[in-house]
């Protein structure tokens, strides 16, 4: 069975708004992107993977498009999803990326923080016994 986004997630960012304790939050999108970086020979992380690249993709195309101030992109601490890793958590929905590569942000983005269709291919789907745990 395949996999897909709790309704909600489809809503306008304005009807979330209105019914929801949406009002309060200082972004539209929150985007934390893992940058962890772990002792050589330690399990893998983030960090050594692409998060500071993936962070500085993330911030270019926010700018580019004029969201700055409106969503925000920042490097984050583990987000204890390293094994589906370069991982990033986009809030409010709590969307978790994984194997994420700076060729998917502009995706991310478009499809997810401009149009609140988050990208499918990319989720992690926590519930998937077949995934890394
Ligand atoms: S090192 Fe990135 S999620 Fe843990």
């Amino acid at each position: 069975m395949a996999f897909r986004c709790p309704p909600f997630l489809f809503l306008s960012l304005e009807v979330r708004r209105k019914e929801s304790y949406l009002w309060y939050m200082k972004y539209d999108k929150h985007v934390f992107i893992c940058t962890n970086q772990r002792a050589e020979g330690a399990r893998k992380s983030c960090g050594e993977a692409c998060g500071m690249e993936l962070v500085a993709e993330f911030k270019k195309i926010l700018k580019a498009k004029n969201l700055k101030g409106r969503m925000r992109a920042q490097k984050a601490g583990c987000l204890d999803t390293c094994d589906y890793g370069p991982s990033v958590v986009v809030y409010p929905e709590g969307v978790f990326y994984g194997g994420v590569n700076t060729e998917d942000v502009k995706e991310i983005v478009e499809q997810h923080l401009i149009n609140d269709k988050p990208v499918e291919r990319l989720m992690i789907n926590f519930n998937n016994e077949n995934q890394p745990a």
